[in-house]
């Protein structure tokens, strides 16, 4: 069993994309962190980064059409503000998903304020930086063991 630890557009270039907001932990580190959260658990990560809308939305029908996918650690970044798609994706495939966010978008620009993954997400980690993806692979890993 697993946990998809999907990350949206420029993402990969954390570490040395705007290190004062997104400090200086790259993608890899992320991932690491992630797959010790899981480990901890008994459970083993699949980590998928893309620049594309659709891409988001194939990784999330991928997932469910796997089978032992428990949930999803979802980063949307900008898609986060304005992607239909994946509101729809996220519903459509059922998917326990943890919304996360390095920052706290709605401690920043009003077009940050809107998600339309918020309302599909299982709960919803924002502010908390790299710490925040660990908390959300905690909280899938314990539901699926409930
Ligand atoms: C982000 C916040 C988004 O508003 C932004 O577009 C990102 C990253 C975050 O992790 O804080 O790319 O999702």
């Amino acid at each position: 069993r697993r946990i998809l630890v999907l990350n949206g557009p420029n993402l990969n270039l954390l570490g040395t994309r705007e290190p004062e907001l997104y400090g200086t932990a790259t993608l890899a580190d992320v991932e690491e962190v992630c797959a010790a959260e899981a480990r901890r658990h008994g459970l083993e990560v699949t980590c998928v980064q893309t620049n594309h809308e659709g891409g988001l939305v194939d990784a999330l029908h991928e997932a469910a059409a796997a089978g032992d996918v428990v949930g999803v650690v979802l980063n949307a970044a900008a898609y986060t503000h304005t992607s239909v798609a994946l509101l729809d994706a996220v519903r459509a495939t059922r998917l326990p998903v943890v919304e996360v966010h390095l920052t706290n978008p709605h401690a920043r620009e009003p077009f940050r304020h809107v998600s339309y993954v918020s309302p599909v997400a299982v709960a919803v980690v924002a502010g908390a930086g790299v710490a925040g993806y660990r908390y959300a692979v905690d909280l899938l890993a314990e539901r699926s063991s409930a």
